[in-house]
C-alpha cells in the first residue's frame, strides 16, 4: 500500500535495525511499513499531541497488542531510549528537530537517522556535522511540494568530521554532486520568486541587498 510518494521516498531511505523510533509519527504510516516489512523486532512511535498518537494507535493496534510497537505521549525523544537502532523525524521544521536532538534531558545523536525538514535544512545540516552527526544522503526530492531529506549516522568516536563547504550545508552536498531534477526546479522557482520581490515597489535597501545575494549565490549553483 501507498502512502503518496513524500511517505514512500522516507520509506525507501529506512534501514533495517532492531529498534525504530518515529517521532512526531501522526498517522504512523512509516513505522507500519517497517514493521509489516520485518525491517525491524522493536517500534517506538511517539508524537507530542494526543490526537495524533490516538491516530497511529489506531493503525498500529495489532502491533501494540503483540507488544512489538509502544507508542509515547510526548516531547521529542522522550521515552526513546540512546540506544535505539534508528530515528525518524519527518514533516516539522529543521529548528524543531535540532531542539529535539540537543535537549539538555532527552537529546542525543541517533546511531542512524532519517530527517525530512519542512524548513531551515541549512541549520539543520550545520547542527549534525557539529555535534557528532555524519551525513550519508541530503537531496531534495518533489510530490507536491519541494522536500529535503537528511540521513546519516553517528560518527564514529575516531571518525573525522565532514567537512562541507558553506554551500553544501545551504543546499545539501548531494543536491550540488548530482543535481537531482527536483532540486533543479526548486532552484529556478526560487530565483523566480526572488525576481518578482525584486519589483516590489518600495523595497528596504536592506532587503534588496540580501535578495541580490541570495539571487547571485542561486545562479551561482545553478551555473556549477
Ligand atoms: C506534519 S506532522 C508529520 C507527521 C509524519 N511524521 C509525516 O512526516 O508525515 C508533524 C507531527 O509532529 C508532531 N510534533 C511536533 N513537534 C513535536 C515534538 N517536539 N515532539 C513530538 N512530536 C512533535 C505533531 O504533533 C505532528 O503530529
Amino acid at each position: 500500500m501507498s502512502y503518496g510518494k513524500r511517505i514512500d521516498t522516507l520509506c525507501s531511505l529506512l534501514e533495517k535495525t532492531h529498534t525504530f523510533a518515529d517521532i512526531g509519527c501522526d498517522h504512523g504510516y512509516c513505522t507500519l511499513y517497517m514493521l509489516e516489512n520485518g525491517l525491524c523486532r522493536r517500534a517506538i512511535f511517539s508524537d507530542i499531541s494526543k490526537g495524533s498518537l490516538q491516530k497511529a494507535q489506531t493503525l498500529l493496534a495489532r502491533f501494540v497488542d503483540e507488544g512489538r510497537a509502544i507508542g509515547v505521549l510526548g516531547d521529542g525523544f522522550y521515552g526513546v531510549p540512546k540506544s535505539v537502532g534508528e530515528v525518524l523525524i519527518a514533516g516539522m521544521g529543521g529548528g524543531e528537530m535540532i531542539s529535539i536532538l540537543s535537549h539538555p534531558r532527552y537529546g542525543f545523536m541517533p546511531e542512524k537517522f532519517v530527517l525530512q525538514p519542512m524548513h531551515d535544512s541549512e541549520k539543520l545540516r550545520k547542527y549534525l556535522l557539529e555535534n557528532g552527526g555524519y551525513i550519508t544522503r541530503d537531496f531534495t526530492f518533489e510530490d507536491g511540494k519541494y522536500y529535503d531529506v537528511i540521513v546519516g549516522r553517528k560518527r564514529g568516536e575516531n571518525e573525522e568530521r565532514q567537512s562541507y563547504t558553506p554551500l553544501e550545508t545551504e543546499f545539501g552536498r548531494e543536491n550540488l554532486a548530482l543535481k537531482p531534477k527536483a532540486f533543479i526546479d526548486r532552484t529556478k522557482k526560487l530565483l523566480n520568486d526572488i525576481e518578482k520581490y525584486l519589483l516590489t515597489e518600495n523595497l528596504q535597501q536592506s532587503s534588496r541587498e540580501e535578495l541580490l545575494k541570495r539571487k547571485e549565490r542561486l545562479e551561482g549553483v545553478l551555473s556549477l
